[in-house]
């Protein structure tokens, strides 16, 4: 059996260590480098942490080369044409694609954990009506951490269940109560005889006046959406909610933690901040000097909704988005729309332009999801808090396979220091 290491070598000292590999079950092996340090006083470097795993874990498996996205080895292609949001719900936290007996027990648990307490509704009074909706959700989905004091021992998995269960139910019922808070309209609790995405499009566009009439173009595209964005291994929010969740914080903080880092416009917010674009551009003849903008080194504008850092090829979400999103504006008949037409000559552009394809910067999930939320007629200050509902399934997932791990120990990265070696205060009149 061939020696499953490699050998390091400081060219300084001609000291060798041996570095164990880690092994994988598909992809990219590891280099154990923890006997770097030990071995040579030396620590490995990787500022972004392109080359670095930070983990095992068996949840989502991603080929940014050739374009895969697998949920426990399910390609996202075929849950997303044959799943339901729930049903990836429940694959990704225990592993396996439920029997009916078993997804019928866990629609009923999520069911039935979609109230919240009044007294977290009356946060929302503390907000300005103009607040950003993220601003409410990571403060809001915090705040629970005061109602449920038997979340707190995250050393109970039961318990760790039991909040996954009140995380991806209460979701919905904290989001849309965003919304209504922003539009001054009453709060829509839930109804439990609705389905997930029904419920949540209820408690969203409903009013106290008029039944609501379910569209089922808007849920099945919204089903959509929710499958796509439900997890992708340890992107920035995911790495955000592990490494948070490492000091054994209770999971609503833990998952606030991840909600602040989605909410940038490098990660999560790049769906709104693609409709701000669109709206920046205008109009399909501005298009050529926004592009110039994004080539130019000096102009920290870039192209929202385009380029990954994973996904060298096409992110296989925004091929499967961009279905959805073509049917939608056809459905509604809105593709003359000035703000679509803009967004459908800025992509085939950037499909064809050297600088994008020499960087492989395609569109990806953000570009396509940006636009339907827009179709659909959401706010488009709540499509991050979208994008929130569908990755809390993920970031749950995630927390509590770390939490299952037996050696599990609290995250803490080290530095390459750079600055002043030792001196001696110097008095002030001597300055
Ligand atoms: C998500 O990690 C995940 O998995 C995230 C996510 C998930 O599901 O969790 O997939 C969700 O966050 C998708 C990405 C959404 N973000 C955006 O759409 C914002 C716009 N995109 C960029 O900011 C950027 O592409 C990133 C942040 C997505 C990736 O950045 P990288 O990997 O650090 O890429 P880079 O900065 O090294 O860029 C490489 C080159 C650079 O040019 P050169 O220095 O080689 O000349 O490409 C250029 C960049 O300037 N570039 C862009 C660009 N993105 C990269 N130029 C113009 N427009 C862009 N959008």
């Amino acid at each position: 059996m061939e020696k499953q290491t490699i050998t390091a070598t400081d060219n300084r000292t001609g000291k060798n260590v041996e570095l164990p590999l880690v092994a994988s079950s598909h992809g990219a092996f590891g280099i154990d480098v923890r006997e770097l340090y030990k071995g040579l006083d030396l620590l490995s470097f990787d500022p972004g942490f392109m080359s670095t795993a930070s983990c095992r874990s068996a949840i989502t498996y991603i080929d940014g080369d050739a374009g895969l996205l697998w949920y426990r080895g399910y390609p996202i292609e075929q849950l997303a044409d044959h799943s339901s949001f729930l049903e990836v719900s429940y694959l990704l936290l225990a592993g396996e694609l439920p029997n009916a007996a078993h997804l019928d027990r866990f629609r009923e648990i999520i069911t039935h954990h979609t109230m919240v307490h009044e007294g977290v509704l009356k946060f929302y009074q503390g907000f300005r009506h103009d607040a950003h909706p993220m601003a409410i959700m990571l403060g809001v989905v915090g705040a629970l951490s005061a109602f449920y004091p038997d979340a707190m021992d995250v050393a109970d998995p039961a318990c760790r269940m039991t909040s996954a269960y009140r995380l991806i139910a209460k979701m919905p019922t904290l989001a849309a109560g965003a919304y209504k808070y922003l539009r001054g309209e009453p709060f829509i609790y839930p109804d439990d005889s609705l389905g997930y995405i029904e419920n949540f499009l209820r408690m969203m566009f409903g009013l106290p006046a008029t039944p609501y009439k379910i569209n089922p173009v808007m849920v099945r595209a919204m089903e959509t959406i929710f499958i796509l964005h439900a997890d992708h291994e340890q992107n920035a929010s995911t790495s955000t909610v592990r490494l948070a969740g490492s000091s054994r914080v209770n999971p609503f903080a833990t998952i606030s933690a991840g909600i602040s880092s989605l909410w940038g416009p490098a990660h999560g917010g790049a769906n709104e901040a693609v409709l701000h674009m669109l709206k920046q551009i205008g109009d399909v003849k501005n298009i050529p000097q926004f592009i110039a903008r994004a080539k130019d080194k000096n102009d920290s504008f870039r192209l929202m909704g385009f380029g990954h850092r994973v996904y060298k090829q096409y992110d296989p979400r925004a091929r499967i988005i961009r279905k959805s999103c073509y049917d939608l504006l056809d459905d509604l008949d809105i593709r003359g729309n000035p703000l679509f037409k803009t967004a459908l000559e800025l992509e085939r552009i950037a499909l064809e332009d050297e600088y994008f394809v020499n960087r492989q910067l395609y569109p990806n999930v953000d570009f396509y999801s940006g636009i339907i939320l827009k179709a659909l007629g959401i706010d488009t200050s709540m499509f991050t808090v979208i994008f929130v509902l569908a990755r809390t399934a993920g970031w749950i997932a995630q927390w509590m396979e770390m939490m299952a791990e037996p050696d599990q120990r609290i995250g803490r990265p080290r530095q390459i220091y750079v600055g002043q070696t030792q001196r001696d205060y110097l008095p002030l009149a001597e300055r």
